[in-house]
């Protein structure tokens, strides 16, 4: 049925549920608003964040219990802000994995985690790319050290 999660999906032995998803993003998205680094990104660009809020509910959904729930595409989104750096990176991850240890019981908070780690590289990967700046052979990775 459609927006179930797929039997196959790596969320449901972790104990993942659309309302530990939506704990979750409404959680770090208070955090990232009052982040002095993050939160102004955000507000220059967000204008509803009851909307923004639906939206990372539904992305997040359909990476852990494969909903198919989002539709967008993340790369040009974050391509098209110039101000990302590394730092914004780095910073993002630190507040999602302190958020995602809070909220989530433990085998939820590492797949959330991982998933959000290996977005981030892509994400990041494709900003340097766009900008010119990818070094060959060099990947950043934000796995925790
Ligand atoms: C440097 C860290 C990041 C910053 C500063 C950032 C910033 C933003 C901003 C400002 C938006 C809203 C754009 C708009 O509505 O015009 C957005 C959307 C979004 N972000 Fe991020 N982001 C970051 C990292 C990430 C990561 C690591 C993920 C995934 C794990 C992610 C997933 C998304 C998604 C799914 C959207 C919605 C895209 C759409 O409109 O379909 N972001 N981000």
């Amino acid at each position: 049925m459609l927006h179930e999660p797929h039997p196959k999906a790596p969320g449901l032995p972790a104990g993942i549920t659309e309302p530990m998803i939506r704990r979750l993003v409404e959680t770090f998205y208070a955090e990232v608003r009052r982040d002095p680094l993050l939160g102004p990104v955000f507000d220059a660009r967000v204008e509803d964040w009851p909307e923004h809020l639906d939206k990372l509910s539904a992305f997040w959904s359909s990476v852990v219990l494969m909903t198919g729930r989002y539709k967008g595409r993340p790369m040009p989104v974050h391509i098209a802000i110039p101000e990302i750096s590394r730092m914004h990176f780095e910073r993002w991850l630190a507040l999602f994995r302190a958020t995602a240890k809070t909220v989530c019981p433990e085998p939820a908070a590492a797949l959330f985690i991982d998933r959000a780690e290996r977005i981030a590289e892509s994400l990041h990967l494709g900003i340097t790319i766009h900008r010119g700046e990818a070094q060959p052979g060099v990947t950043v990775k934000f796995g925790a050290q």
